[in-house]
């Protein structure tokens, strides 16, 4: 079977990686890809954006594509699934509708009410003056969101009343009206929990542990995500259980009853308090990145299996193989993410990096005068560096030994990825 993946990302880099070990995949092409995917058995790059939704379904047309596999939200949000399935084409991902579950904050939290689902007490203003004056209710830390998407980015966890106001004051001063949501501070260790679903049943992947701010200690800007390694210790057979009957099922269940069948990953992030019960940060529509990086390296099935019984209703059938090892994933970025921060530094050192596996994200190859092309930085995360081992210290070790091997002008790490396991 020829396959198309959507995106350029490390998570992207990762499915090619994983998809290409398996026997039925004869051809990968990844739009629009990243250098580190090209280097993939069986891959190749098309230069078609991820919003191109005629451009991608006219090509898996014509070059016969049996399965496209979307990677980021911007696509899913944006209809990509439901132009692919009136084609009759076949998708991993969910449809716009379904895919609200992370493009609007407020269509999730009406959903995990309806669905009894544990998460903050939330409201939903879309006036400044209602924002500010709702402030005075609550306990401090709040939580401030901007509804739609944000990459991320649209959170400020507020630990005064000033602070939660000059958020508000932030979000209303754009040019188009904001929607935000305020809501109850969660207290606990976050575990982030990907699942797949064909829709009526939903199975989850290891449990992972994200790092999202910059700094070591959980300390500075938040990020797309500075690394993050499975299993998570936090997510104990115990509360995956609890994950399962009262996040899962029940949100798949109140999808059904709205008439949504939603296939592909339903991503929870969860708050697990100190007693060991999860409540719902936020739902994500897709693969986690760089959880994906993470993950997948420990996942034994056959990928492509996994996803054809998402995408035909058969995912009952499927058992999920899991290696006994730990993975770590360490991001490499730019100096100044998340911030402004330069391209176009030369990257060095990946032959040497031999004991992990090297996920490329913000890569492009550029030509110098001689003609002679070299791997550049291109993005704020630029490498996603994944070990295994027996142990998460193995992993860990082995994600270390090779980034410690790679070079580019102000490359930047955290190098606590793991604390909160050990
Ligand atoms: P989100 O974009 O909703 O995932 O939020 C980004 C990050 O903000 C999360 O990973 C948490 O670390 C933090 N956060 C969001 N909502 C809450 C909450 N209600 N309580 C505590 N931390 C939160
Ligand atoms: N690692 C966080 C995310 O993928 O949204």
């Amino acid at each position: 079977m020829q396959i198309a993946i959507v995106g350029s990302g490390g998570r992207e880099h990762a499915l090619a990686w994983k998809l290409a070990q398996s026997e039925r995949v004869s051809r990968i092409f990844c739009a629009p890809g990243n250098p580190g995917i090209a280097s993939e058995p069986k891959c190749h790059l098309v230069p078609l954006s991820v919003t191109d939704y005629e451009g991608l379904a006219r090509f898996a047309i014509t070059q016969n594509i049996g399965l496209t596999v979307v990677g980021p939200e911007v696509p899913l949000v944006g209809g990509i699934a439901d132009r692919f399935q009136e084609a009759g084409l076949k998708v991993f991902g969910p449809t716009a509708e379904a895919a609200q579950i992370e493009g609007s904050k407020a269509w999730a939290k009406q959903l995990m009410a309806e669905a009894g689902v544990p998460t903050a007490k939330a409201e939903v203003f879309e006036s400044k003056e209602a924002a500010i004056a709702n402030l005075q209710t609550r306990n401090i830390p709040i939580v401030v969101k901007v509804d739609g998407l944000a990459a991320g980015k649209g959170v400020t966890v507020a630990r005064s009343r000033d602070e939660a106001e000059e958020a508000i004051e932030k979000l209303f001063s754009g040019s188009d009206p904001e929607t935000v949501v305020i809501e109850d501070f969660l207290e606990g260790q976050e575990a982030s929990v990907l699942a797949f679903t064909d829709g009526k049943t939903v199975v989850p992947m290891l449990p992972a542990q994200d790092h999202k701010p910059i700094g070591e200690g959980d300390t500075g800007a938040n990020t797309g995500g500075m690394g993050a390694y499975a299993p998570a210790p936090v997510a104990t057979d115990e509360v995956m259980n609890k994950i399962q009957s009262r996040v899962l099922d029940p949100t798949l269940a109140a999808l059904q009853k709205r008439g949504i069948t939603y296939r592909g990953v339903l991503y929870a992030g969860l708050m697990i308090s100190p007693s060991g019960d999860p409540s719902v940060v936020e739902f994500n529509c897709r693969f986690g990145d760089p959880e994906t990086q993470a993950v997948l390296p420990l996942l034994e099935s056959d990928l492509l299996e996994v996803m054809l019984a998402c995408t035909d209703g058969r995912l009952a059938e499927i058992e999920l193989k899991w290696r006994s090892d730990f993975a770590a994933c360490v991001a490499m970025v730019s100096g100044g993410y998340p911030g402004s921060y330069d391209r176009g530094k030369i990257i060095r050192g990946l032959g040497a990096a031999t004991g992990a596996l090297v996920f490329h994200a913000g890569t492009t190859n550029q030509s110098d005068s001689t003609g002679k092309t070299r791997l550049v930085t291109d993005g704020g995360r630029v490498l996603g560096v994944t070990g295994r081992g027996s142990s998460l210290q193995m992993a860990l070790d082995r994600a270390y030994g090779s980034v410690e091997q790679i070079h580019f002008d102000g490359a930047y790490y955290r190098k606590d990825i793991g604390f909160r396991a050990k």
